[in-house]
Protein backbone atom coordinates (compact mmCIF):
# COMPACT_ATOMS: atom_id res chain seq x y z
CA UNK A 1 0.00 0.00 0.00
CA UNK A 2 2.62 2.52 1.39
CA UNK A 3 4.77 1.86 -2.04
CA UNK A 4 2.03 2.90 -4.15
CA UNK A 5 1.89 6.15 -2.44
CA UNK A 6 5.54 6.69 -3.17
CA UNK A 7 4.91 5.85 -6.98
CA UNK A 8 1.90 8.67 -7.13
CA UNK A 9 4.29 11.01 -5.45
CA UNK A 10 7.26 10.00 -7.74
CA UNK A 11 4.67 10.23 -10.79
CA UNK A 12 3.53 13.90 -9.58
CA UNK A 13 6.87 15.00 -8.97
CA UNK A 14 7.75 13.93 -12.93
CA UNK A 15 4.85 15.44 -14.09
CA UNK A 16 4.60 18.83 -12.80
CA UNK A 17 8.77 18.65 -14.18
CA UNK A 18 7.80 18.12 -17.56
CA UNK A 19 4.61 20.47 -17.28
CA UNK A 20 7.20 23.41 -15.67
CA UNK A 21 10.24 22.57 -18.48
CA UNK A 22 7.69 23.46 -21.56
CA UNK A 23 6.10 26.31 -19.70
CA UNK A 24 10.05 27.57 -19.34
CA UNK A 25 10.92 26.69 -22.50
CA UNK A 26 7.62 28.79 -24.20
CA UNK A 27 8.65 31.44 -21.57
CA UNK A 28 12.42 31.54 -23.57
CA UNK A 29 10.76 31.94 -26.99
CA UNK A 30 9.37 34.97 -25.89
CA UNK A 31 12.32 36.92 -24.46
CA UNK A 32 14.87 38.07 -26.54
CA UNK A 33 18.81 36.95 -26.02
CA UNK A 34 19.34 39.86 -24.20
CA UNK A 35 16.20 39.69 -22.14
CA UNK A 36 17.57 36.52 -20.75
CA UNK A 37 21.07 37.85 -20.06
CA UNK A 38 19.29 40.86 -17.90
CA UNK A 39 17.36 37.76 -16.01
CA UNK A 40 20.58 35.69 -15.30
CA UNK A 41 23.00 38.54 -14.82
CA UNK A 42 21.43 41.25 -13.12
CA UNK A 43 17.74 39.83 -12.62
CA UNK A 44 18.83 38.89 -8.91
CA UNK A 45 19.13 42.79 -8.12
CA UNK A 46 17.15 44.41 -10.37
CA UNK A 47 14.08 42.71 -11.28
CA UNK A 48 13.01 45.34 -13.34
CA UNK A 49 15.56 47.36 -15.94
CA UNK A 50 14.28 50.96 -17.25
CA UNK A 51 15.90 50.94 -20.47
CA UNK A 52 14.85 54.45 -21.16
CA UNK A 53 17.01 55.77 -18.33
CA UNK A 54 20.59 55.52 -20.29
CA UNK A 55 21.67 55.36 -23.92
CA UNK A 56 24.44 53.32 -25.05
CA UNK A 57 27.12 55.08 -23.63
CA UNK A 58 25.36 55.32 -20.23
CA UNK A 59 24.56 51.55 -20.06
CA UNK A 60 28.36 51.41 -20.80
CA UNK A 61 29.15 53.41 -18.13
CA UNK A 62 26.85 51.07 -16.05
CA UNK A 63 27.86 48.01 -17.09
CA UNK A 64 31.85 48.50 -16.23
CA UNK A 65 31.10 50.59 -13.22
CA UNK A 66 29.62 47.33 -11.79
CA UNK A 67 32.81 45.66 -11.37
CA UNK A 68 33.00 42.87 -9.83
CA UNK A 69 29.31 42.34 -9.32
CA UNK A 70 28.70 40.06 -12.51
CA UNK A 71 30.91 38.48 -14.69
CA UNK A 72 29.33 38.18 -18.43
CA UNK A 73 31.25 36.78 -21.79
CA UNK A 74 31.77 39.46 -24.80
CA UNK A 75 28.97 37.96 -26.47
CA UNK A 76 26.40 37.87 -23.52
CA UNK A 77 27.44 41.53 -23.05
CA UNK A 78 26.62 42.46 -26.94
CA UNK A 79 23.06 40.81 -26.42
CA UNK A 80 22.64 42.81 -23.29
CA UNK A 81 23.17 45.76 -24.89
CA UNK A 82 21.45 45.23 -27.76
CA UNK A 83 18.43 44.82 -25.61
CA UNK A 84 19.07 47.29 -23.55
CA UNK A 85 19.44 49.88 -26.00
CA UNK A 86 16.48 48.87 -28.48
CA UNK A 87 12.43 50.33 -27.29
CA UNK A 88 10.67 48.19 -28.94
CA UNK A 89 8.13 46.08 -27.08
CA UNK A 90 9.87 42.92 -25.61
CA UNK A 91 7.49 40.84 -25.16
CA UNK A 92 5.56 41.83 -28.21
CA UNK A 93 8.40 40.81 -30.59
CA UNK A 94 10.24 38.05 -31.48
CA UNK A 95 14.25 38.33 -30.98
C1 LIG B 1 25.06 41.83 -6.94
C2 LIG B 1 24.02 42.77 -7.26
C3 LIG B 1 23.98 43.47 -8.60
C4 LIG B 1 24.01 42.90 -9.83
C5 LIG B 1 24.20 41.42 -10.19
C6 LIG B 1 23.81 43.97 -10.76
N1 LIG B 1 23.66 45.14 -10.10
FE1 LIG B 1 23.15 46.93 -10.87
N2 LIG B 1 23.35 47.82 -9.08
C7 LIG B 1 23.60 47.17 -7.89
C8 LIG B 1 23.71 48.15 -6.82
C9 LIG B 1 24.00 47.82 -5.37
C10 LIG B 1 23.53 49.41 -7.41
C11 LIG B 1 23.54 50.79 -6.73
C12 LIG B 1 24.95 51.21 -6.38
C13 LIG B 1 25.79 51.56 -7.57
O1 LIG B 1 25.34 52.33 -8.43
O2 LIG B 1 26.94 51.09 -7.64
C14 LIG B 1 23.27 49.18 -8.82
C15 LIG B 1 22.96 50.16 -9.74
C16 LIG B 1 22.52 49.92 -11.01
C17 LIG B 1 21.97 50.92 -11.89
C18 LIG B 1 21.75 52.39 -11.57
C19 LIG B 1 22.99 53.16 -11.97
C20 LIG B 1 22.74 54.65 -11.89
O3 LIG B 1 23.73 55.37 -12.04
O4 LIG B 1 21.59 55.07 -11.71
C21 LIG B 1 21.66 50.28 -13.06
C22 LIG B 1 21.01 50.91 -14.28
C23 LIG B 1 22.07 48.90 -12.93
N3 LIG B 1 22.58 48.71 -11.68
C24 LIG B 1 21.97 47.95 -13.93
C25 LIG B 1 22.48 46.65 -13.83
C26 LIG B 1 22.58 45.72 -14.93
C27 LIG B 1 22.17 46.02 -16.36
C28 LIG B 1 23.10 44.58 -14.42
C29 LIG B 1 23.42 43.28 -15.14
C30 LIG B 1 24.37 43.30 -16.21
C31 LIG B 1 23.29 44.76 -13.00
N4 LIG B 1 22.93 46.04 -12.69
C32 LIG B 1 23.76 43.80 -12.13
C33 LIG B 1 23.72 45.81 -7.73
C34 LIG B 1 23.78 44.88 -8.76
Amino acid sequence: MRWAKVRIAVTLVGLLAVVGASIGSCVAVAWTPGQRVFRSKCGACHPRPDRTKFDRAGWDRVLDSHGRRFTISPQDRRQLMKWLTSRDAPRTKKP
